[in-house]
């Protein structure tokens, strides 16, 4: 799939098999995904464009790069985008942030919007949207349709782990949106879980449940 971009980088994927293991740790957990959000940032702005401005170091005047345009908007579906978002920032610490309170019904899979604060002037901005898990895609499309909604045009998504069904489903709603991602699992179950995947990601990452 064109806009679908899996970042298979070897210490990724060490993580990624950690954070897997149902033996790993809330504590554990946390600090890998927050680990793999440095590896993930650094492949989501690849891209990004530059402008030269001049500075002085104390050796000379010279002409250096900067990041070109506005600052970047993360936007984070809760709970468990945080633990992506943490890890986001500490890469890009001037960047504005999204908070987008999204859960899905566990009978129905239906995504539920309870909150919702962006920052202003979304059109003018690149904005990043973070979440771990992309399942049926229920809760990523509705936050990029809100988003989108609120003014942005220039929108990309992260997750660690998709599962088809949800990447084709994302990728039908919102073509114009490209996806990075560690890993594309097998399927979902019956009850909408990622298999093999790695469980419920906001309750291992905050010891819930
Ligand atoms: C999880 C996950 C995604 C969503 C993915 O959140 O963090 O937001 O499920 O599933 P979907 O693609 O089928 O919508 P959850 O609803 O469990 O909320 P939480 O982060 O508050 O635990
Ligand atoms: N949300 C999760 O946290 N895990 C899954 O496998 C699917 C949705």
């Amino acid at each position: 799939m064109n806009n679908l971009t899996v970042v298979d980088h070897p210490l990724i994927q060490h993580k990624l098999t950690i954070m897997r293991d149902k033996e790993t740790s809330t504590a554990g957990f946390r600090r890998l995904l927050r680990e793999i959000a440095h590896l993930l940032c650094y492949e989501v702005t690849r891209d990004l464009e530059l402008d030269m401005i001049e500075i002085e170091t104390p050796m000379t005047k010279m002409m250096a790069p900067t990041i070109k345009g506005k600052k970047l908007v993360f936007a984070s579906i809760l709970r468990a985008g945080n633990g992506l978002l943490e890890g986001m920032l500490d890469l890009v610490p001037a960047a504005r942030v999204a908070h987008i309170g999204i859960y899905r019904d566990h009978e129905t899979l239906e995504p539920h919007e309870y909150y919702f604060k962006a920052p202003g002037n979304l059109e003018d901005r690149l904005v990043i949207v973070v979440d771990p898990m992309l399942a049926t895609a229920g809760s990523s499309t509705a936050a990029v349709t809100k988003l989108k909604e609120r003014g942005a045009t220039n929108i990309r998504f992260l997750c660690l782990l998709a599962a088809p069904e949800g990447v084709k489903r994302f990728s039908e709603e919102h073509p114009d949106v490209p996806i990075f991602t560690a890993a594309v699992d097998s399927h979902l179950n019956e009850l909408g879980y990622i298999v093999p995947g790695l469980g419920d990601a906001g309750d291992r990452m905050y010891g819930t449940k």
